[in-house]
C-alpha cells in the first residue's frame, strides 16, 4: 500500500504511483469476481458465463504475472516484495507512526497482494476441473477421473470462503489507511495518482501498448487451452 508522508502541501507533488494497466487490472478484477459469485449463487443457464468469466480472471491473472516482471517499477513484484524482517520492522513502524513512505505496495501490502494473487490463481485453477455434475464443466474436468473432478469441484466451492476472508481482510487494510491514518488508498487505484515529497522520484512507467499486447498473446493462450483441452 502506497504510504505516503504527511507532507506540507507546498513542497508534496502528484506522481503517478500506479498504471494505467495496474488500474484496469485492478477494477476488471474486482467486477469480474463480483460476477463470479453472482453467476455461481444464480446457477443455472448464468453457468456458461461463469465459465466465461474464469477465463477472462484467469488471463487477467496471468497478465499480471507477466506485468510483474516486465511492467512499470511499482508493478514489479521485485520492487515490493520484501522478507519478513523487512514486513516486521514495517509494520512495528506503522504501530509506532513513524511508517516510511511507500511508492507503491508498502512490504505488508506486498504480501497481501501475493496472498491475493495466489489464491485467485488456485481458485480459478481448481475452476478448470470443476464439475456441477448436471451441465456445466471446466474445460479439463473430463481430463481427471470423476472422483478428482467431485473432489477438485468441492475445493473449487469451499476456497471461495478462504478468498472472501483474505478479499475482506485487503478492504479492511484500506479502510484502517483512510480512517486511522488519513490516507486514501483507493483514490490512487482510480486516478493513478497519489502526493508524496517534492524529492520522490518518478517511478519508471513501461509503454501501456506492451501490456496490451502481452494481454493479448496470454488471452490468445488461455484460448488455446480451453479449445484444445474441449477436443
Ligand atoms: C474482489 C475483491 C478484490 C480483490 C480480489 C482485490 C485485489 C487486489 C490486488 C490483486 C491488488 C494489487 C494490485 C496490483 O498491484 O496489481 C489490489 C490493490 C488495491 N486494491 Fe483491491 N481488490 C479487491 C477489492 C477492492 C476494493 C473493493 C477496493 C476499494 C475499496 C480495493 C482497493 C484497492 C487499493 C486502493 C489497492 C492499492 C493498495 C495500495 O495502495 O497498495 N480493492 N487489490
Ligand atoms: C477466481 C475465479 C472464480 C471464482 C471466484 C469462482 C467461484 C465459484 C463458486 C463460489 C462456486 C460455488 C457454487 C456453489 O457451490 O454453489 C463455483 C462453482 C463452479 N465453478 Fe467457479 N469460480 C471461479 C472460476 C472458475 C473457472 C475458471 C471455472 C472453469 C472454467 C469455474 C467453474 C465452476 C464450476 C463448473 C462450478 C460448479 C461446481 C459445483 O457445482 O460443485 N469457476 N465457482
Amino acid at each position: 500500500m502506497a504510504g505516503r508522508l504527511a507532507v506540507p502541501l507546498e513542497s508534496a507533488k502528484s506522481l503517478e504511483v500506479w498504471d494505467i494497466p495496474v488500474r484496469v487490472f485492478h477494477w476488471f478484477l474486482v467486477a469480474f469476481i463480483v460476477w463470479q459469485w453472482a453467476s455461481a449463487a444464480t446457477g443455472g443457464n448464468l453457468m456458461e458465463y461463469h465459465l466465461l468469466g474464469g477465463y477472462a480472471i484467469l488471463t487477467l491473472l496471468l497478465f499480471r504475472l507477466v506485468w510483474g516482471m516486465v511492467g512499470s517499477h511499482t508493478a514489479r513484484f521485485t520492487a515490493f516484495v520484501r522478507g519478513p524482517r523487512a514486513t516486521l520492522a514495517y509494520l512495528r513502524a506503522v504501530k509506532a507512526g513513524s511508517a516510511p513512505p511507500s511508492v507503491g505496495h508498502n512490504p505488508a501490502g506486498g504480501w497481501m497482494v501475493l496472498a491475493l494473487l495466489a489464491g485467485l490463481l488456485a481458485q480459478a485453477g481448481l475452476g478448470l476441473f470443476a464439475t456441477d455434475d448436471i451441465m456445466t464443466s471446466g474445460p479439463l474436468a473430463g481430463r481427471v477421473p470423476d472422483a478428482v473432478s467431485e473432489l477438485l469441484s468441492s475445493l473449487h466451492s469451499g476456497f471461495f470462503y478462504v478468498l472472501l476472508g483474505l478479499m475482506a481482510l485487503h478492504v479492511a487494510a484500506i479502510l484502517y489507511y483512510r480512517f486511522a491514518k488519513g490516507e486514501n488508498l483507493v483514490t490512487a487505484m482510480v486516478t493513478g495518482k497519489a502526493a508524496h515529497a517534492a524529492d520522490t522520484p518518478q517511478p519508471k512507467k513501461v509503454s501501456p501498448w506492451l501490456a496490451l499486447l502481452s494481454l493479448a498473446v496470454i488471452g490468445a493462450a488461455v484460448a488455446a487451452l480451453i479449445l484444445l483441452a474441449g477436443r
